[in-house]
């Protein structure tokens, strides 16, 4: 490695004094040209293959120039023979081009270890020294100055320098992961998820995980809650939000909207005046369509109904009877079944947060909230809910709650383009970027096409980890966001190795170029999706009747064990409590029924039992 060792502490200027056997020639350059944030190193090379490889000047290495009391630091990132006419078994003369980094300045008491400074206060004159640095300095360039540290992996130009990076900053000020495909984005979203509990076990992270990959990499921390396990009822939705599940996505109709907007409050005020819609609609104005206070959606079809029957009516009659259409055939869908699956319309709100945002955590802070399997308009419809109530939980816990929401393939929810997508999932995510960090809720950010990003979340990412990324668009991103600095360090992207990031920005002190830490194969996100490479060379067939079901049903991929329900849904307990009791918790067997006892409840047989209790409960 371009590193040298084995300095004694405090040594001021020991580059020169080296080994009389090395040679000079080939480790020393001397500044040649100089501007304000590069210089050009005269140098030389040999073409005999025994030299040792530190020995050789190669793109990614630091080097220092040395100007007495302090040393430029500088990262090569060209080299080449004036020329280009090579004598073969003699040193040719070449040239290093060099960005310069920062300054590196000897502590002021003896013994005190090298301070490292963005700013250079002394320009390196032509002729000054250059050669490579200090493992010192190097460890110093990268110091976090005092700030709590993680280490996540090691520096891709000194494997024994450990790459830490300032965890509460990273978490705090969001960051993002960006990639090509299968460079290890997953792998080390897991690994800083890891550190980041470790470091600060009060953090809860909601991770939104469309291929359901993040459970297996954080067994012993993490829930999971996919289709079937997640309970989050319709009542909690917003009419935006309800509205983009009613209209499956497409553009909603105007005009059964604003019948939503109308019937949706009283409603919510029937329920909460016990089903009498006299005194409702007197006193509905203190309800909004977005209120989170529970509602049946009898009492909605059942205002519907009365609206139908109203004689001066007649010119809206058509959308009631969509709008109508359209809420049954909801209620209907199994793939909606997490919003409607509770016959018992109660006040559920404190267990369905609890669950979800791990409150209190029972040592498993993290939620995979596995997407794989839902249909779009509900990836969006939901991921828009969890991400409002994770900003409002930590607004109204004022900070006492740490939230990380984790968006896996976030151009998927805040694309570049305003048109595409959906807004309240982008609202509200939005809104995290902006103002969640005054209350204790961050954004982690990962994506494979940062140049479909919305750039405004982007810039809202402070701590930047950028892998290998091949598309000119998504590096050009990157190169605006990085300080002009280290704008060179950027030209490596497109030929990093698998785990190898430059990470820039408040996390870290200078843009480091690192290699995360190997994972276990384990560990490995989306290891139990059948991943085995033998498994196919083994014979084993393929269970297309399976597949088929779970296309039919819309049925999570990984149908969660009686064990992992209990753990997302809470331990049963006894039902002779009420909802609104200071100590009511809902009983586990109501939570699911088959979907036939409920199929037959919903569909035709009893249609005015909908959301209603039945008889004997
Ligand atoms: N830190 C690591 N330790 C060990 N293996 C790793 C590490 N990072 C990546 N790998 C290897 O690379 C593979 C791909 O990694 P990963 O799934 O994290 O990529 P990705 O960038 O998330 O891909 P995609 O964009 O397709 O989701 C892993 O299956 C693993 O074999
Ligand atoms: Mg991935």
């Amino acid at each position: 490695m371009f590193v040298e060792r084995g300095n004694r502490p405090g040594e001021a200027t020991s580059q020169e004094r080296r080994d009389a056997q090395q040679s000079d020639l080939r480790i020393l350059g001397h500044v040649v040209r100089c501007d304000g944030a590069r210089a050009v190193l005269s140098s030389y090379a040999g073409d005999d293959d025994t030299d040792d490889p530190a020995e050789r000047w190669t793109v990614g290495r630091m080097i220092s120039i040395n100007l007495g009391s302090t040393r430029t630091v500088g990262l090569v990132y060209g080299v080449g023979k004036p020329g280009h006419d090579w004598r073969r078994g003699e040193l040719n003369a070449i040239e290093v081009e060099v960005e310069l980094v920062g300054e590196v300045q000897d502590g002021a008491q003896p013994g005190a270890g090298p301070v490292f400074d963005r700013g250079i206060t002394r320009y390196p004159h032509v002729g000054a020294h250059a050669h490579r640095i200090r493992a010192r300095d190097l460890e110093a360039v990268y110091d976090l100055a005092g700030r709590r540290a993680v280490t996540i992996g090691h520096l891709s130009q000194d494997d024994d320098i450990s790459a830490n990076i300032a965890i509460e900053d990273t978490l705090s000020r969001h960051f993002a992961v960006v990639g090509s495909t299968g460079v290890g984005k997953s792998t080390a979203v897991s690994l800083l998820m890891r550190k980041a509990i470790a470091a600060c076990p009060d953090l809860r992270i909601l991770i939104l995980d469309p291929h359901s990959e993040f459970a297996a990499s954080l067994p012993e921390h993490s829930v999971r809650i996919d289709s079937s396990t997640l309970d989050l009822p319709f009542w909690m939705f917003h009419l935006e939000e309800l509205a983009e599940v009613l209209f499956r996505g497409r553009e909603a109709v105007a005009e059964e909207v604003d019948l939503l907007r109308d019937l949706v409050p009283v409603a919510r005020q029937m329920y909460r005046n016990g089903g009498s819609s006299a005194v409702t609609r007197r006193g509905s104005d203190t309800l909004t369509a977005d209120t989170p206070v529970p509602y049946r959606i009898a009492d909605l079809l059942k205002l519907i109904d009365e609206r139908i029957g109203l004689l001066d009516g007649k010119a809206e009659r058509p959308a009631l009877k969509s709008l109508r259409a359209r809420i049954e055939q909801a209620f209907a869908d199994p793939r909606y079944r997490f919003m409607f699956n509770s016959h018992l319309i109660e006040d559920t709100i404190h267990q369905t947060i609890g669950n979800i945002f791990r409150v209190p955590h029972g040592g498993r802070p993290v939620t995979c909230f596995e997407m794989a399997g839902l249909p779009s308009e509900v990836v969006n419809a939901v991921c828009s809910v969890l991400a409002r109530l994770a900003f409002e939980l930590a607004q109204w816990s004022e900070g006492r709650l740490k939230l990380l929401v984790m968006c896996e393939e976030a151009h998927r929810y805040m694309p570049a383009d305003s048109r595409q997508g959906f807004a309240p999932t982008r609202e509200a995510l939005a809104r995290i970027a902006k103002e969640g960090r005054k209350y204790g809720c961050f954004l982690g950010i990962v994506t494979q096409r940062p140049g479909e990003l919305d750039p405004t979340i982007l810039s809202q990412c402070s701590t930047v980890f950028a892998m290998r990324l091949s598309n000119e668009q998504d590096k050009a991103i990157i190169r605006s966001a990085i300080a002009d600095s280290s704008a060179s360090t950027l030209s490596f992207l497109s030929s990093m190795g698998q785990r190898e990031a430059i990470a820039f920005g408040e996390g870290v002190a200078t843009t480091m170029r690192l290699k995360f830490e190997k994972q276990d194969r384990s560990l490995l996100p989306g290891q139990q999706k059948g991943d085995d490479p033998t498994a196919c060379l083994n014979g084993c067939e393929v269970d297309l009747a399976s597949i088929v079901n779970r296309l039919r049903n819309g049925m999570a991929s990984h149908p969660a064990s009686q064990a992992e329900q209990s753990i997302a849904m809470a331990a049963p307990v006894d039902k002779t409590s009420q909802p609104g009791d200071p100590d009511y918790r809902r009983a586990s067997s109501l939570l699911r029924r088959s979907v036939t006892e409920e199929a037959e409840q919903r569909y035709g047989l009893k249609p005015s039992t909908f959301g209603m209790k039945p008889h004997g409960a």
